[in-house]
């Protein structure tokens, strides 16, 4: 059976289209649907260009009303990818792909996670503990903040005169060169 991906997303989706170009000529695992809770997102551009079609939507409809989950069911979607996704998933949802949803964090699990912990806050908070290293975390999603279980770990050194800015930037090119991959040694498993 093919596996459908559905990526959540919240802001600039680079990571989505890492995953869209990734699998956009796969035989057996197909993006077929972008998810966001943000109407200016950029990954709503980036789905465009690769002719995946996407749904945007609120708190309402994600944790009270089961529409999201609908639309999830409505398109037989097997695995779920969050990719700079800012809002927890509600139980209704983990219960019904339990192991699979999957998500990326832009530093070494179980350092520097947990609520509030997302974007640029965590490449600050990195920066100011004088952390030498920090990295990406790939893991399994349930109804916690970063708490699933781990499936994968990468790291980079951190300068001293590293800026955050630049922090950031090289954890997003491990996450380019890792998730896709691993996403689909999740899938094949
Ligand atoms: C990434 O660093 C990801 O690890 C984190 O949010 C960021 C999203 O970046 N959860 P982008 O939207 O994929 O460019």
């Amino acid at each position: 059976m093919r596996s459908r991906i559905a990526i959540f997303a919240s802001g600039s989706g680079s990571n989505a289209e890492q995953i869209m170009l990734h699998f956009k000529q796969h035989a057996q695992i197909e993006v077929v649907l972008i998810l966001s809770n943000n109407v200016n997102a950029f990954v709503l551009e980036r789905a465009k260009k690769f002719n995946v079609p996407s749904q945007v939507f609120n708190r309402q409809q994600f944790k009270e009303t089961g529409e999201v989950l609908n639309w999830l069911l409505g398109e037989k979607i097997t695995h779920i990818v969050l990719a700079g996704f800012m809002w927890l998933m509600p139980s209704s949802i983990v219960q019904i792909y339990p192991n699979k949803i999957i998500n990326i964090h832009p530093a070494l699990l179980p350092k520097f996670g947990g609520k509030g912990m997302f974007g640029h806050h965590v490449h600050e908070a990195v920066k100011a503990s004088g952390e030498k290293e920090t990295g990406i975390t790939i893991h399994l999603v349930n109804e916690k903040y970063d708490e699933g279980k781990i499936l994968f770990q990468a790291s980079c050194t951190v300068e001293k005169n590293d800026s955050s800015d630049q922090i950031a930037a090289k954890v997003h090119e491990l996450e380019y060169k890792y998730y896709p991959d691993q996403i689909e040694k999740w899938i094949g498993k």
